[in-house]
């Protein structure tokens, strides 16, 4: 059955992304935050990158209103009960994720799907908390939503393949390509990416380089679109750190350890475009 109503939970960026992209491929999204300020925020954002969009000639002005017309927002994750999935954005915390499912397992209707954004908590156990782990699977976009092409789409232990089809269709409408990754701790994106990123944050507390020259070596040298600090900060460094302490501890490997600089920028709250400062510093 086609995917027509989707429910995100949690307007950060890739919240945010996700329901843009949802609504503008015609889905009706409702968008759920505790916070109302959050919320605010997120509409006016979603216009702004939508109006981007626009500029480029790849939508219409005039469909702005329409795409924004189709994301209802609400602070209440009961008002997702006539959704046909509901993908979770919510921060990269297993217990809150958790909480999270607990509540989405009552409201969304049995059979229909319940989806994980995270970046590399474990598919299979977010999914035993729930009653339907044949419905359970995970949706791992990337950022900017808008632009990446990519979904990574996790299987859980217990996850249908008619759930893994319904998902694949609606990243293929959402005019991504879903590419199959099993549930190991951080899939396949960030079982890479990470390192590299945490690597690139070691060579600077070392001094092997300027935070310039590391960017510019893989970008110039690499063709990487940008450099893995400015990448980084994209990201969120609080991100990148949680995700790092996944791979070590799920993994047990040292190679895993999470920088320690990594860990100073994100204990005085430097995690980066979203705060201002990472890395970088942002206007
Ligand atoms: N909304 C809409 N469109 C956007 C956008 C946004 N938020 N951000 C960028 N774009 C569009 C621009 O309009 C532009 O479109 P055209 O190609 O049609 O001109 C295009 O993206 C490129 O943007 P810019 O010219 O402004 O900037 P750029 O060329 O420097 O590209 C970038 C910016 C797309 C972010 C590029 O640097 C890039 O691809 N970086 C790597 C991103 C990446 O690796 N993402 C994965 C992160 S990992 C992850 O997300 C998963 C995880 O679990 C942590």
């Amino acid at each position: 059955m086609a995917i027509e109503r989707v429910a995100v939970v949690g307007c950060g960026t890739m919240g945010n992304g996700i329901a843009q992209v949802a609504a503008t491929t015609g889905h009706h999204v409702t968008l759920v935050d505790l916070d109302e300020g959050r919320l605010a925020a997120a509409t006016a954002g979603i216009e702004k990158s939508l109006t981007r969009v626009a500029k480029k000639g790849k939508i219409d002005e005039s469909v702005i209103p329409e795409i924004l017309g189709r994301i209802k927002t609400t602070t209440k994750l009961s008002d997702c009960g006539d959704v046909d999935l509901a993908v979770e954005a919510v921060s990269e915390t297993l217990g809150v994720k958790q909480a999270v499912f607990a509540e989405l397992d009552k409201v969304v209707p049995a059979g229909k799907i319940l989806a994980s954004n995270t970046s590399s908590i474990s598919i299979t156990q977010l999914a035993a908390g729930t009653s339907r782990p044949d419905r359970f699977i995970g949706m791992h976009f990337m950022n900017p939503v808008p632009v990446m092409k990519l979904v990574e789409v996790i299987r859980g232990l217990d996850t249908s393949d008619e759930t893994t089809n319904e998902v694949n269709a609606l990243a293929e409408t959402m005019g991504k390509i879903a590419v199959p990754a099993n549930d190991y701790p951080g899939f396949v994106s960030n079982r890479i990416l990470m390192p590299m990123i945490n690597e690139a944050i070691v060579c600077l507390q070392e001094g092997v380089a300027s935070r310039e020259s590391i960017d510019d070596i893989m970008k110039l040298g690499m063709a990487h679109p940008m450099g893995p600090l400015a990448l980084g900060d994209l990201i969120g460094l609080d991100v990148c750190l949680s995700i790092m302490e996944v791979l070590h501890r799920d993994l047990g490997d040292s190679k895993y350890r999470p920088s320690p600089l990594l860990r100073k920028m994100v204990a005085a709250g430097h995690l980066g475009r979203k705060t201002g400062r990472g890395f970088y510093e942002y206007e």
